[in-house]
């Protein structure tokens, strides 16, 4: 059957994540969370004391990007995929709010952008992939068949992460994670390289109102649809 490629993109916290690996289960595609390699780039970063609240030393993180191996695993137990630094898995510390609170500043500088963005078209050249990001029906994959936009009211993304936080055991408060989350947002749609943006042919679903199960069955068909060339 006819292989494409989906790209999905929008805010934090849309859910982007959830219903881009329900649909690489479905349809037997590869998943990639683009978020991630940002994550774990700026993880490499603080660990090696090139940022902090107060300084951020650019020119040294452009300097070791070639030390920087990124790798995503296979749990066997789990059946999860897993971030890998330099051959650590870094997979918990990359969620922390410690990491969320810097990756946006990070994924402003271009040659980072440069360095992933090129591993992550090398993961998509045969197709039947499905990625989730913020730049990748506009940047990765522009040619992508199925591009999908996800939008939804701040303060329900809001309350979305902080319940994940919360059940993962993370001591945070609901403001933090709302500041959070408006931060990156202003971040990420007002970055100079690859701003959040919507592709002109991206379809946007807005899921304030929308469960996963409704939401991955209308991404589903649209996916099927796009592979079978009925739109
Ligand atoms: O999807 P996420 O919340 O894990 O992404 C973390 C950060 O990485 C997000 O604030 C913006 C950045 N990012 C990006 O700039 N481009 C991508 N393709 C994916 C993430």
């Amino acid at each position: 059957m006819k292989k494409i490629t989906i790209a999905i993109d929008g805010f934090s916290s849309t859910g982007k994540s959830t219903v881009a690996k329900q649909i690489a289960n479905y349809l037997d595609y590869i998943y990639v969370d683009t978020g991630a390699m940002y994550r774990a780039v700026a993880l490499f970063a603080l660990e090696n004391n090139l940022l902090s609240e107060t300084h951020f030393n650019k020119k040294t993180l452009i300097e070791a990007l070639d030390q920087i191996h990124l790798e995503f695993k296979k749990n066997k137990e789990s059946g999860k995929t897993e971030m890998f630094l330099n051959g650590k898995n870094v997979e918990k510390k990359i969620r922390t709010m410690y990491v969320s609170d810097f990756v946006s500043s990070v994924a402003t500088i271009s040659e980072v952008r440069k360095k992933l963005v090129a591993i992550q078209h090398q993961m998509g050249v045969k197709k039947g992939i499905v990625m989730d990001g913020r730049d990748i029906g506009t940047v990765v994959f522009p040619d992508a068949e199925l591009k999908i936009f996800m939008t939804a009211n701040a303060e329900i993304r809001a309350i979305r992460r902080y319940n994940e936080l919360k059940e993962k055991g993370e001591n945070v408060t609901f403001e933090e994670i709302s500041k959070n989350v408006q931060k990156r947002d202003l971040i990420d749609t007002t970055r100079k390289d690859s701003p959040l943006i919507k592709a002109d042919d991206a379809i946007e679903i807005d899921n304030s109102e929308v469960n996963q199960e409704d939401q991955f069955h209308i991404i589903l068909q649209l996916a099927q649809d796009r592979i079978a060339g009925r739109i």
